[in-house]
């Protein structure tokens, strides 16, 4: 009899015990803090996972604001210097020497400048004329190609002479050139074509920007020399008047 009470005992000693051990795993405060913690991991990662895609919605969203503010024609362009004068000065040179023209012209008439960059830069192998199957020979070989430009969108608010500068290729303005003629209106402003050259004339590429332009009173232009002075700009400004 003191045998069984023993037995009963430890029996109900061994059934605490393990009550106490089954019960304590989910009493047990660590592990809720444990289980607790790894929703916690979880939430923290979606959490983190949002995170990253509000910033990459953030990041996206301010590419995409940055793009419109290019495309707000009111904003004012970084390519220009927003003096307040009502002379613009645009070009696209590829090899500095109508970038070199257009600001000394900017320089003479206090013009404001802007600057056409190709979307995809012309590299040397693109600028050889020797090659019939370099991107410049391509591109001039078929009037309807429109490169890009990645310059932002310039507002032509307030500007009544804009000055419009390219190098000749192959006797006529860049592709470039169209298409940053076709993407403005000039209704009210006065067009003046000015080009650089090894030695051809403007020919038929101010008559060509104006017919794809559409708008705007476009002026004969002329074929700047590189290495022309500040004085004789300022005949050929004069000259314009
Ligand atoms: C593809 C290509 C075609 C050209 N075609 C002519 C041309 O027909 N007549 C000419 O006199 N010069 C031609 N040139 C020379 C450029 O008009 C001249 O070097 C110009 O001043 C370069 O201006 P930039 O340095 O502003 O690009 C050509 C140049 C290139 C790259």
């Amino acid at each position: 009899m003191k045998r069984v009470k023993i037995f009963a005992a430890i029996f109900m000693i061994v059934c605490i015990c393990i009550t106490i051990t089954g019960c304590g795993k989910s009493s047990n405060p660590e592990n809720v803090n444990s289980n607790s913690d790894s929703t916690n991991s979880v939430a923290e990662n979606s959490t983190s996972q949002s995170d990253t895609k509000k910033n990459a919605d953030s990041s996206d969203g301010n590419k995409i604001e940055s793009v419109s503010e290019n495309k707000d024609e009111s904003q004012p362009s970084e390519n220009t210097k927003k003096t307040g004068t009502d002379v613009l000065v645009v070009y696209f040179s590829a090899t500095g020497t109508t970038k070199g023209v257009a600001e000394k012209l900017a320089d003479v008439t206090g013009a404001d400048i802007y600057e056409i960059i190709p979307a995809e830069p012309y590299t040397e192998a693109d600028l050889n004329w020797h090659d019939s199957d370099s991107r410049t020979t391509h591109e001039q070989d078929d009037k309807s190609v429109r490169p890009g430009i990645a310059s932002d969108k310039l507002s032509l608010d307030g500007y009544t002479t804009i000055y419009v500068g390219y190098p000749i290729w192959w006797g006529e303005e860049p592709r470039i050139m169209d298409t940053f003629v076709e993407s403005y209106d000039f209704v009210g402003k006065t067009m003046i074509p000015f080009c650089t050259s090894g030695g051809s004339g403007i020919g038929s590429s101010g008559d060509n920007l104006k017919n794809n332009a559409g708008s705007g009173k476009w002026l004969e232009g002329a074929r700047l020399d590189s290495g022309i002075s500040e004085s004789e700009l300022q005949d050929f400004v004069n000259s314009l008047k």
